[in-house]
């Protein structure tokens, strides 16, 4: 792991290996007996579950305005807008939106969408579709919210993760940039306020 560190990108492991050694790593800690965990595995899971994938259909992209119900919910601010709770088809969404003056104009806001349309990993977050005459980029609600606002509650309930627990959220995060790497896509902005909690 202390490679890591390495000032030089050559010396420092790749997120493939890097999720190879925590996946090994955490089967070792698996093993060793545990205390109380304050939450459960799968409370903590990133991955969201594959229950909602049929939400997400290729084909069905573009969505239309009518389908989406926005809710006053503020889920959190984003780069470039607020992200609202909604509902599509009677199922809740998370619904990204460009707030004026935003860096990038509202049709780069929906082509960016496009880079994620057909990524399709457990640990990372699914675009259902967009609705490009709002415009609005709709993709699953997780219940956990940022990573950073998580583990910033944990801290106010003085609540502290185990080893075990911190190398399932770091192991899932490597997973995901593995797929990402896979896909000769790179992440730029990897940090807690940019991972979601399912
Ligand atoms: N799918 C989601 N489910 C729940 N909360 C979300 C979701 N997407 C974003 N959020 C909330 O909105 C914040 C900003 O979202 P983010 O994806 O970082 O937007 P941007 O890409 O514009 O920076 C997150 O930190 C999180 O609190
Ligand atoms: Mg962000």
């Amino acid at each position: 792991m202390q490679e890591c560190w390495s000032f030089e990108a050559v010396g420092r492991p790749s997120f493939a290996q890097l999720s190879s050694f925590l996946d090994d790593h955490s089967e070792e800690e698996s093993n060793a007996p545990r205390r109380n965990p304050v939450i459960s595995r799968q409370e903590m899971a990133l991955a969201y579950s594959m229950k909602q994938s049929h939400l997400q259909n290729p084909e069905n992209w573009e969505i239309d305005p009518i389908d989406i119900k926005m809710n006053e919910e503020v889920l959190g601010k984003g780069h470039f807008g607020e992200v609202y709770k909604a509902s599509l088809h009677g199922r809740i969404v998370a619904v990204k939106t460009i707030k004026p003056g935003a860096p990038m104009t509202e049709e780069q806001f929906i082509k960016e969408a496009e880079t994620t349309r057909f990524l399709s990993h457990e640990n990372i977050v699914r675009t259902i579709g967009v609705c490009s005459y709002k415009p609005y980029i709709v993709i699953e609600f997780l219940p956990g919210g940022s990573l950073k606002k998580y583990l910033n509650n944990l801290n106010v309930r003085n609540i502290t993760l185990s080893p075990t627990e911190n190398l399932e959220i770091a192991r899932q995060i490597a997973c995901a940039m593995t797929h990402l790497e896979k896909n000769n896509y790179i992440h730029r902005d990897l940090a807690a306020r940019n991972i979601l909690v399912g």
